[in-house]
């Protein structure tokens, strides 16, 4: 390793409420020499949201704009560009911290970059409260307890795979809700697990809310919201 290149941090910030910032993460963001967001194009990056009562006012803030309809090929030209630009800045002896809402390693859509640094950066992770462990506190419901097998997986993949992880999964977590809802629903009556789910969305955001999976429940949600269904109400 390079002893001159300055540590990239990839920083979790939590769902949304800047009381669930870590302590670690918010003295980190004190003294590195910038902070980085990464937005679907032309929306505000909610992680900057989260930490923005917490840094300088003469903090450097750059925000890396990504099409809201990128494909994969796109996104990794995109995040090529950004490990660059952090190699670039690391070689220069600047310390970055690139926001990530909730944990960054959970689906953060900014550990993307992570593949494309070089080795010879130091990269220092920061762990944040993930979106999972904030709906099961407002719930009081154990994601798990026991021999219980948790499943996580998003709303995109096929009926068919949804449907062999119901058979094996004690709790189901579905993430990327969005407009997948009726059809998560409709999967969940098949299995007779619709009435023991809860859809929790824009969690610690003014859109807050959760539903138990009944009749009443709404039949579209928004992109920021999960769907946790277990084998048995808890
Ligand atoms: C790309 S993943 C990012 C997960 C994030 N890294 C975490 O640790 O929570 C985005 C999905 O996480 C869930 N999510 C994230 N924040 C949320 C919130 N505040 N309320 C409800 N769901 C949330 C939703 O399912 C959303 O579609």
């Amino acid at each position: 390793m390079n002893p001159r290149r300055a540590p990239f941090h990839l920083v979790g910030t939590g769902p949304g409420d800047p009381d669930l910032l870590t302590l670690a993460a918010r003295r980190l963001l004190e003294r590195v020499d910038a902070v980085w967001a990464v937005a679907a194009a032309g929306t505000r990056p909610r992680a900057l949201d989260v930490v923005r009562p917490h840094l300088r006012p003469d903090l450097p803030v750059r925000v890396f704009e990504l099409g809201m309809r990128a494909g994969e090929g796109e996104k990794a030209d995109f995040y090529a560009a950004l490990a660059e630009e952090a190699e670039r800045v690391s070689g220069l002896g600047e310390e970055v911290a690139l926001l990530c809402l909730g944990d960054p390693l959970f689906y953060g859509t900014a550990a993307r970059v992570l593949r494309f640094l070089d080795p010879d950066i130091p990269v220092r992770i920061h762990p944040g409260v993930n979106a999972v462990a904030l709906a099961c506190a407002r719930l009081a419901v154990p994601l798990a307890l026991g021999e219980e097998v948790v499943v996580v997986t998003p709303a995109t993949l096929p009926d068919a795979r949804l449907r062999a992880l119901l058979e094996v999964a004690d709790v189901l977590v579905v993430l990327k809700v969005g407009g997948h809802l009726r059809r998560l629903k409709a999967l969940l009556a098949e299995y007779g697990r619709l009435e023991s789910a809860w859809l929790a969305a824009e969690l610690s955001g003014e859109g807050e809310a959760i539903w138990r999976l009944d009749a009443d429940a709404p039949l579209t949600a928004p992109y920021m919201s999960l769907v946790i269904a277990r084998r048995d109400a808890a």
